[in-house]
């Protein structure tokens, strides 16, 4: 019996972990699958709402490492599953996407002579001060697995000196999540609890430092999607970093802001990709509503100078359109009038990626 434990911290890491624990209960004669919660993300709304929608189990371990300091975060997180480590012996661990419980896990791991996958390997937006960038490089460096998700991971990879014995071009395993679920996201009422009507409002999600920390880049948002409201009606569910910072420069989300935006908590997967699916225009800062918005065909507005998922910009119907906040209204305004852009899905995001990697993990 080979035993694989597969990690989660944060939001973005659920949905990529669900498909591979429903992949691996099809061999639970063979491969016992265990699932560690670092607690990166510890709110009901971040979290809990995950594990119930995705079906994933209690996780197996709960580290509870909580928020801090980059070192902080990523120093607790090391010290508490490297115990688990040791008491489980696990042949192999697998950590997904680029968060700080990404990089703390399989480094923990290979110091102990773990092998160590990483899901969603190879991506780079080649910006050295995003933390997920460094997360991504050092995760890459040392695993011994690569699943890739798009062509440019390949290419990186390589160009990094990695061996390609070591890469596996498979797929994006978040649009397996987006497959499996999207029957349930048709049936969601989020749209009437919201007053929404298909195709008639703005997404918008917005959580990275480099967008929501300064002050003036945080309000100048705010203001662009007061203008925006004069004529659009917009959702915006809102991450608690964002919340906490508009609470820090004292920008008020009752008063300040127009009757036509709605700012909601954190909302949960299935009622979340309703929300996608169905809007006008998506504006956003994640990295995976890029590759979702590109999979459903919907257009979205980047919000950032780079993006380590080309292919959406390439292939799909994401903008990258950088942070200048008049480009972006204008930006938003030119798709709106109809300049869409026209777009197809990235090869191999099927709804078939864990099955590939269990295929590779299991030899
Ligand atoms: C993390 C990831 C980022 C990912 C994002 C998705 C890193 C470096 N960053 O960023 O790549 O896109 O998750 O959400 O790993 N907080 C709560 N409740 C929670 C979690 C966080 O209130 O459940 C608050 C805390 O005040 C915390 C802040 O949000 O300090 C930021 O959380 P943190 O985990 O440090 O990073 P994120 O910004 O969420």
């Amino acid at each position: 019996m080979k035993k694989i434990i597969s990690v989660v911290g944060a939001r973005p890491n659920f949905m990529k972990v669900a498909p591979l624990h429903k992949e691996f209960l099809k061999h639970k004669d063979k491969i016992q699958h265990l699932i560690c919660h670092t607690g990166q993300h510890y709110d009901e709304k971040m979290s809990k709402v995950f594990f119930d929608e995705l079906e994933l189990p209690k996780p197996d371990f709960y580290l509870g490492v909580g928020s801090g300091s980059h070192a902080e975060q990523t120093a607790k997180v090391m010290i508490e599953f490297e115990k688990i480590l040791i008491a489980e012996k696990p042949d192999l661990v697998i950590v997904v996407g680029d968060v700080n419980s990404t990089v703390a896990c399989s480094l923990t791991a290979v110091k102990l002579g773990i092998k160590v996958a990483h899901v969603e390997a190879g991506l780079r937006s080649f910006d050295r001060i995003m933390p997920e960038e460094i997360n991504r490089i050092l995760t890459d460096s040392i695993s011994d697995y690569l699943f890739v998700t798009e062509q440019s991971g390949v290419d990186n990879l390589l160009h990094e000196g990695i061996s390609k014995e070591k890469i596996y071009f498979v797929g994006n395993v978040m649009i397996d999540s987006l497959v499996y679920y999207l029957p349930k996201a048709e049936k969601s009422k989020v749209l009437e609890d919201y007053e929404l009507e298909k195709g008639k409002y703005i997404l918008v999600t917005m959580h990275r430092p480099s967008n929501v920390d300064n002050e003036d880049g945080l309000r100048g948002l705010m203001n662009m999607l007061n203008e925006l409201a004069k004529e659009h009606k917009i959702l915006f569910p809102m991450h608690p970093r964002t919340k906490h910072n508009l609470a820090k420069f004292g920008i008020s989300t009752d008063n300040d802001l127009a009757k036509n935006i709605i700012i909601t908590e954190p909302i949960g997967y299935i009622d979340f990709l309703c929300l996608t699916k169905n809007a006008e225009l998506v504006i956003t800062d994640s990295g995976g509503i890029q590759e979702e918005t590109t999979f459903l065909g919907v257009q979205c507005i980047t919000l950032r100078d780079n993006t380590e998922r080309p292919s959406t910009v390439e292939i799909g119907t994401n903008n990258l359109i950088g942070t200048d906040l008049v480009k972006a209204a204008l930006a938003v305004n030119n798709v709106i009038a109809g300049h869409s852009k026209s777009g197809n899905i990235p090869e191999l995001w099927d709804g078939k990626t864990a099955e590939r990697i269990i295929k590779v993990v299991q030899k």
